[in-house]
């Protein structure tokens, strides 16, 4: 242990751990991540005597010693600790540093602080590279404690906050830990389109995409900047026409020689083409292009009416119904009008699809991919749940265990409801009525996975009523083969179903829902030709960030929300 001052850290437990070796600059920047530095089990005590280059946002400085010297919490987003580095005011003039937002590139050696602190090591600068000030009196999120409401309305910032950037940490690893798991089972990750001509849910939720809007805005300008031509323009040019061709019918009569012929029908043939532009611009008409009365999308960019995608399932499908294993994992867009803490316009939404596979199948997917995530968590980001467990939902890093550990709780539809409805004969106020045929509100959703079970529950068999024209219809004829996980905290978390796979069945159901068959025809061919039992779901991520964290509000849990009236940056 080199050049330090300070006595090595005393415990030899640390020298047993063996933790004494470099620390590594990071490969594509100039400088180590702090997270290999505070986030290693000693807390960095081993690193003592090294020279290291460390960059990132002062979390909150203080100027000490009369002026002397300043402390920083240097954060740069690689773990939710912070370093913490002490600058002499020979090195940089100090009030430029401790602004919470300042950027700072020093390098220094680390040290053991004295005992009694806080940290197991700090850095002792002994130049300070690079500084991006801050005007603290301009500066928007200047305070370390903000509420979340107030950072919705400063999404470019909103990263610098610990929350905002360990939910980034999170939602990162579950994004991983969904690729590994499908991985390691043999799914393929398949890219569904995001524009589509097809709607899945057939909930008329669908936002649409077309370029009619901006063409006849387009048109409307340039019409009024350049009139269209008048029929006094158009029967100019036609007498221009017609007197070219008069001229090479009389040349041809004369016998002129080939050239002044040749020239005289060049003549005309600009003539006609003139014509013919004039023509053309006059039939222009400002406003969106009609035909019979409706909007003609023949004029649309896909020459056809196309949205953004609510769902991937029908087109993974086609890939499940060829390789058999696959997902897909994108963005997928709804345009409700629901103002509420867990629905957003654009989520992402993880969807496996499964070939010879049915619902309890599928079911048993569902449960070992959510305990997956949890594990995941558990196991790599424990020092971000620690920090949301502190900070805003105490129970969440039990919560995960719990889940992880014990087996859900599967219960038909037709069960949960008789629940439902002993609870209300036992006191139990609901807003929404509770009778056999509803769809559940989110209300008894909570009731059934926070109130009665305390734990993950799977609903299955719903009514067909209420559900996709594309779920199994089950042999009464009453229900299909859907199935729902609500989980505590959220409610809903996934929703899937087995697909029915008969194609005199899946006609019936697409005409009896009021669908019209002509679009589904591809859909229809892949049980025309070699149908294959198959089952698959839909995980809502940001309801899985929700379940993880704690956080209240799903506009917080994705780094730029759309949500009805907002769609910043
Ligand atoms: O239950 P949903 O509508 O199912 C489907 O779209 C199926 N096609 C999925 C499939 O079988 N492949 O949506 C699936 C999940 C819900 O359980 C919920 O977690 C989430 O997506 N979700 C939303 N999340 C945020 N904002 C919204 N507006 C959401 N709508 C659904
Ligand atoms: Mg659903």
């Amino acid at each position: 242990m080199a050049e330090t001052d300070q006595a090595p850290p005393p415990s030899d437990q640390l020298a047993a751990l063996n933790l004494t070796d470099t620390v590594e600059k990071h490969a594509f920047s100039d400088r180590v991540l702090i997270r290999s530095i505070v986030g290693r089990p000693d807390g960095g005590a081993g690193l003592a005597g090294q020279r290291v280059r460390a960059g990132g946002w002062v979390k909150t400085g203080r100027e000490q010693g009369k002026g002397t010297f300043a402390f920083l919490e240097l954060n740069d987003g690689s773990s939710p600790a912070n370093l913490q580095v002490i600058v002499d005011a020979g090195l940089s003039l100090l009030s430029k540093l401790v602004a919470t937002g300042t950027c700072v590139v020093v390098d220094g050696i680390l040290k053991v602080p004295p005992e009694g602190t806080r940290q197991k090591i700090e850095l002792r600068v002994e130049k300070v590279v690079s500084l991006g000030e801050v005007d603290p009196a301009k500066y928007p999120i200047p305070k370390t404690k903000l509420t979340l409401e107030f950072l919705r309305d400063h999404l470019h910032l909103r990263a610098r906050t610990n929350t905002i950037a360990a939910i980034a940490r999170i939602r990162n690893a579950l994004a991983f830990a969904t690729h590994s798991f499908f991985q390691e089972h043999n799914f393929l990750y398949v890219h569904t389109p995001i524009l589509t001509t097809s709607d899945c849910e057939g909930a008329g939720e669908m936002f649409q995409v077309t370029t009619l809007i901006s063409e006849s805005e387009k048109l409307e300008k340039e019409l009024i900047k350049n009139p269209p031509p008048s029929e006094v323009d158009i029967e100019a040019a036609r007498q221009v026409v017609s007197e070219r061709g008069e001229a090479v019918k009389q040349l041809k009569a004369a016998k002129a020689s080939k050239s002044e012929i040749t020239a005289s029908v060049a003549e005309l043939n600009k003539a006609k083409e003139n014509l013919s532009k004039l023509e053309e611009r006059s039939k222009l008409k400002p406003g969106i292009p009609k035909k019979d009365g409706k909007i003609d999308y023949t004029q649309d960019f896909f020459a056809r009416q196309a949205f953004l995608t609510v769902s991937g399932q029908l087109q993974v499908e086609t890939y499940a119904c060829a390789v058999s294993n696959v997902y897909t994992f994108g963005p997928t867009f709804r345009a409700e009008h629901s103002h509420t803490s867990r629905h957003l316009a654009e989520f992402w939404m993880v969807e496996p699809e499964i070939a010879f596979a049915d619902l309890q199948d599928d079911m048993n997917c569902a449960e070992a991919y959510v305990k997956y995530m949890c594990n995941w968590l558990l196991d790599k980001c424990l020092d971000d749940m620690q920090f949301m467990a502190k900070s805003y939902d105490k129970g969440c890093i039990d919560r995960l265990r719990m889940v992880a550990s014990i087996p859900f709780v599967r219960i038909s539809y037709t069960e949960a409801v008789e629940l439902l409805e002993e609870a209300v004969k036992g006191g139990k106020k609901f807003e929404n009525e509770v009778k056999w045929g509803i769809d559940l509100a989110s209300e008894h959703e909570r009731y059934l996975t926070e109130g009665k079970f305390q734990k993950p529950v799977i609903v299955y068999n719903y009514p067909k009523g209420i559900k996709a024209f594309y779920m199994r219809l089950n042999d009464d004829l009453k229900t299909v083969a859907a199935m729902d996980v609500l989980v505590p905290k959220v409610g809903e978390l996934i929703g899937g179903s087995q697909r029915e796979e008969r194609y005199e069945v899946i006609r019936e159901r697409i005409l009896e829902v009021g669908l019209p068959l002509e679009p589904y025809e591809w859909y229809l061919d892949l049980r025309r030709y070699g149908t294959v039992k198959h089952c698959g779901f839909g995980l809502g991520f940001e309801r899985m960030i929700l379940f993880a964290t704690g956080i209240e509000n799903i506009r917080d849990v994705i780094p730029f929300p759309r949500y009805p009236g907002r769609a910043d940056l």
